[in-house]
């Protein structure tokens, strides 16, 4: 594969383009009640377009991708004065290409292998909207992020509370591409205020949709042995605000 198609349908499954035609009940509108917020769907994508879009990215934007660490803060124990008040900010340890600016490599690079083009395809977001159960704003973020061995997010909530559009609530739709080395890898997340909910993400296709915000976490990415050469994890992240209608 040199290039994603222009159209994300064509990266799709039998059963994904079930879905994108909103003929999949059990699908439509899945993550619209905030009380189930995240949806995990394997088999939706092609299986061997699949896997060769993950070499693409692997081999196209690799050399994009800048590190994101964040490691738990020393006082979180050193400063604590009490029993059970720790607190934790967000922990994470992935790379990442954020594709916000028109002039960056990355941009440039997912520009090249028809990455921009596919998910400014009308089926994109049409599937998008179907998950969601409702109509989203045009503009939306994208971004790529690659989770190598160990790699992991510690629990968060990805809620901003400060930026009005988003406040009440967003989207976040994954598009994930685990290479053959990848043997293990889990999306954990509460319901009824306990983490007792974990959905599978380590799948060479993989279709996942948040409601945001709510408590999740994403386990350290575990290699198959002597695989680590291809032990990566790509996934390609939409972020959609809802549309609030013409008269905002
Ligand atoms: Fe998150």
């Amino acid at each position: 594969m040199k290039a994603l198609p222009k159209d994300f349908a064509d990266l799709l499954s039998a059963r994904g383009r079930r879905i994108l035609e909103g003929r999949d009940r059990g699908v439509r509108g899945a993550i619209a009640d905030p009380r189930r917020p995240f949806l995990a769907l394997d088999g939706a994508l092609d299986r061997d377009k699949a896997a060769a879009v993950w070499r693409l990215l692997d081999r196209a934007l690799g050399p994009h991708l800048v590190k994101l660490s964040q490691p738990v803060p020393p006082e979180s124990i050193s400063g604590q004065t009490r029993k059970y008040q720790e607190r934790l900010r967000k922990t994470v340890r992935n790379r990442t290409a954020y594709l916000e600016r028109r002039d960056s490599r990355a941009w440039r690079a997912a520009e090249e292998i028809g990455l921009i083009a596919m998910t400014a395809s009308d089926s994109y977001r049409r599937f998008v909207e179907i998950v969601a159960g409702r109509p989203l704003a045009r503009k939306f973020g994208r971004q790529l992020l690659c989770y190598g061995p160990g790699d992991y997010a510690g629990p968060h909530t990805d809620h901003h509370p400060e930026d009005p559009r988003a406040a009440s609530g967003y989207i976040d739709f994954h598009l994930s591409f685990a290479g053959p080395g990848v043997q293990r890898q889990l999306l954990v997340y509460a319901r009824d205020g306990h983490f007792t909910e974990e959905a599978d993400v380590a799948t060479a296709g993989g279709i996942s949709a948040y409601r945001l915000p709510f408590w999740h976490f994403t386990t350290p990415l575990k290699a198959r042995p002597g695989q680590e050469a291809t032990a990566r994890r790509w996934v390609v992240l939409g972020t959609f605000l809802f549309d609030e209608g013409p008269c905002r």
